[in-house]
């Protein structure tokens, strides 16, 4: 009954949301050609946001970024999952990939540099982690580190590199390594950061993604209703030959706003 009724509020507040997407915009609108229905969401932050495979079963996203590999002084690593069992995530992942969701691990570097101390710190955590996806960003010591991930390869995958940096543009990230990199158009620094141009023209080799909160409870700043991103920024961003698609933060806010129903129509 508890199951049932909770069932049915998670189906109503769906409802809902999908409902204000659809008068958020007029239904002849036609969306812009230059769609790529990419829509990555960021996963682990929050132990009640259901497992990673209910996130990519959820039929909502074709990435999901596990959060957070913390890394600190002297090759120290931490996977921080909330409080999420680790036990399963390695099936879960393998699911994950079946269905045909790329799933890829995010790197946060302790200390308020967001950097690496010594090119041996980058060397040691690539050893590390030779074998999973890198979500990061920086500089300095970065370099050194994706460089030499990008060397690597899986069972003749190519590791995918994607950044996800702060508000420090330009020059912040090597060109030509990162295959995506995903733009913060929230939080503290909203409204600094959110030149697209300056990262699409910047970066030309790399996928750009507009980064976006899942609700106004996700951060402080920088929500976007579904009307001023359909009819604001979404329109700009799709004219860049490099847009890759849209970033959510995060999997909790998102599966109680369902904001991503909006958002897969029209990345
Ligand atoms: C890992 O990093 C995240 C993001 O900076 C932080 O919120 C979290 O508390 C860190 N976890 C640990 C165990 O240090
Ligand atoms: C790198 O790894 C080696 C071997 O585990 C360790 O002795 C060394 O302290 C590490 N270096 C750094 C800078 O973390
Ligand atoms: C670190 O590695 C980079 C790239 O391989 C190199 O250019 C740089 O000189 C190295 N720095 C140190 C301090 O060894
Ligand atoms: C699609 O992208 C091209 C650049 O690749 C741009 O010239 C064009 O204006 C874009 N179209 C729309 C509808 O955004």
């Amino acid at each position: 009954m508890a199951l049932w009724r909770t069932n049915l509020k998670v189906a109503l507040a769906i409802l809902l949301s999908v409902l204000i997407c659809f008068l958020a915009v007029p239904s002849s609108a036609t969306p812009a050609d230059n769609r790529t229905g990419q829509v990555t969401v960021f996963w682990g932050r929050h132990k009640d946001e259901g497992s990673l495979r209910e996130a990519c079963d959820s039929d909502t996203y074709t990435t999901v970024i596990i959060s957070f590999l913390n890394v600190s002084g002297h090759s120290r690593y931490d996977l921080d999952l909330s409080g999420h069992p680790l036990t399963g995530i390695g099936n879960d992942i393998k699911h994950c990939q079946h269905v045909g969701i790329a799933v890829s691990l995010s790197i946060t570097f302790d200390g308020s540099k967001n950097t690496l101390p010594t090119n041996q710190s980058a060397l040691n955590l690539s050893d590390h982690i030779w074998n999973a996806y890198l979500g990061s960003s920086g500089k300095g010591h970065l370099d050194v580190l994706a460089r030499e991930l990008a060397k690597r390869s899986i069972r003749g995958k190519t590791l995918h590199l994607t950044a996800t940096p702060r508000c420090n543009f330009p020059g912040s990230l090597t060109t030509g390594i990162f295959e995506r990199i995903h733009v913060r158009y929230y939080g503290d620094h909203a409204g600094n950061c959110d030149n697209w141009d300056d990262w699409a023209d910047g970066y030309p080799s790399s996928r750009i993604f507009l980064g976006l909160p899942a609700s106004p409870e996700a951060v402080k700043e920088g929500y976007l209703y579904p009307k001023s991103l359909y009819y604001g920024i979404l329109p700009v961003a799709q004219m860049s030959a490099n847009y890759g698609g849209v970033m959510i933060w995060d999997r909790f806010y998102d599966r109680a706003s369902s904001y991503s129903s909006c958002v897969n129509r029209w990345a």
